[in-house]
């Protein structure tokens, strides 16, 4: 029997738990080639200059041969999707590099923040953040078992990406159920020949563009009758650079009601998943509040929701800690990994709330760095600092949780929490 590599075994759904001891064990090797032909990259400083370096594409019409989730598919949602029937993908702004990425970016930052001489949309979102993280707690009162990710940490990113976009909370059920059949099925080390891969594939395919005309259709009825949100104001308002075209404009649409909550939902399923096991953290987080900005960082170092990106490859050779890495080879960069690296790190696998210059990879770093991190933020210092002061005496009912299937985006799909009560 032929021995998986570190990175096979970490990609293992047994181990999605605890996929550290295996990065470890990766991190001997900083760029690792898989048996498949991926470079798996693991190590905090070859991933930083891997970011910052041209030759490195995270466009995957650039890659002559994708990685087997991506063979046949695309593990990025919004590539796949075309507004109408027949008409090419367009790349969103995480699927293509400069110039076009540069241009989109800009073209879509000013609707998100805010015009350059008032960039304060996002921080202006505080009080409605507060307000839905409230109902929330207001809700847990009376009950004394909670689970953390339904009741808790997956309503409210979504309800607050819906409002930033201007997506109809109505139809959260119809998009929701498109994302889990696409994440379950972006599964790697899968066997991509196997009857069950193609079904799940397919069926991925399918709620992608299902997914993709639900935002076609939004785009179409903002562009007769414009209303709040950034994508009416995508669709109408003309930038510097000009409007996006109907393509790029569904693909970067799906890109960020995607990333918009999944990532979200799983830091703060994480962080108090990891708060519950790490008990004189939780109360010094309580004692100490203002910890709670530093304490997410820290957070987010130490439960990545981001564990890699697979959409890179080398446009070039690339010569890297002792190995080339050779023109067309797929490349994943394994934050998770590096954000353990104790080349880079003292003591990665303690939790830290005040660990100094933490300058972690889970948004991670260069023109790709995370357009959505204040918000993120935003919501999840809000989340788990009015979690941690308000909910009392909260004991994890099992540890681990259940984990969804997913690699990339790696969360509890549950996390039962037992509570004596929610005071004000
Ligand atoms: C805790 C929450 C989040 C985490 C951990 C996270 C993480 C990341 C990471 C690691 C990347 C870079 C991927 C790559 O290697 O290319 C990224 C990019 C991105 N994120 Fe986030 N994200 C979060 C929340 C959000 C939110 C709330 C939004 C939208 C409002 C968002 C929108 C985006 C977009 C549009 C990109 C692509 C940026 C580009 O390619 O220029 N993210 N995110």
């Amino acid at each position: 029997m032929v021995e998986e590599t570190p990175w096979q075994q970490a990609l293992r759904y047994a181990n999605r738990a605890n996929p550290y001891p295996f990065y470890e064990e990766l991190r001997k090797t900083p760029v690792a080639r898989q048996p498949d032909g991926t470079y798996v990259v693991s190590t905090y400083r070859e991933i930083v200059t891997l970011l910052h370096d041209p030759r490195v594409s995270s466009d995957p019409r650039k890659c002559p041969a994708p990685a087997p989730a991506t063979a046949k598919g695309s593990a990025e949602p919004a590539a796949e999707v075309a507004p109408t029937e027949g008409a090419p993908p367009e790349p969103s702004i995480i699927t293509c590099d400069p110039p076009e990425h540069d241009r989109d970016r800009r073209t879509m930052t000013p609707h998100f923040v805010g015009p350059p001489d008032s960039p304060h949309l996002i921080a202006g979102l505080e009080p409605e953040i507060r307000r839905i993280v409230d109902g929330l707690l207001e809700h847990m009162r009376g009950r004394t078992r909670i689970d953390a990710v339904d009741d808790f940490a997956y309503p409210l990113p979504v309800t607050v990406i819906c409002k930033v976009l201007g997506v109809p909370l109505e139809d959260e059920p119809r998009f929701h159920q498109w994302i889990q059949t696409a994440l379950d099925a972006w599964e790697f080390g899968s066997d991509p020949a196997s009857e069950e891969f193609r079904s799940r594939l397919a069926g991925a395919n399918e709620a992608m563009r299902e997914f993709g005309q639900f935002a076609a259709g939004l785009f179409d009825r903002y562009a007769r009758q414009p209303g709040p949100g950034m994508l009416s104001a995508m669709v109408n308002e003309e930038g510097p650079e000009g409007r996006m075209s109907g393509g790029r404009l569904v693909s970067n649409a799906l890109l960020l009601i995607f990333a918009g909550h999944e990532t979200t939902v799983n830091l703060i399923a994480h962080s108090v998943l990891t708060l519950l096991r790490h008990p004189d953290a939780l109360e010094k987080l309580r004692r100490r509040p203002e910890l709670i900005v530093s304490g997410v960082e820290e957070l987010l170092r130490f439960e990545s929701s981001v564990q890699f990106w697979p959409t890179r490859s080398a446009v070039q050779d690339i010569a890297i800690a002792g190995t080339t890495i050779p023109k067309g080879a797929p490349i994943f960069l394994a934050y998770g990994a590096a954000n353990r690296d104790p080349e880079q790190f003292t003591d990665p696998d303690e939790l830290d709330l005040e660990r100094p210059d933490n300058q972690h990879l889970g948004f991670s770093q260069g023109i790709h760095f995370c357009f959505g991190a204040p918000l993120a933020r935003l919501e999840v210092q809000s989340a788990v600092g009015e979690f941690v002061r308000r909910v009392e005496n909260p004991r994890l009912v099992e540890d681990p949780p259940p984990y969804r299937r997913n690699q990339i985006f790696r969360g509890p799909r549950h996390v039962l929490v037992d509570i004596d009560g929610v005071h004000d």
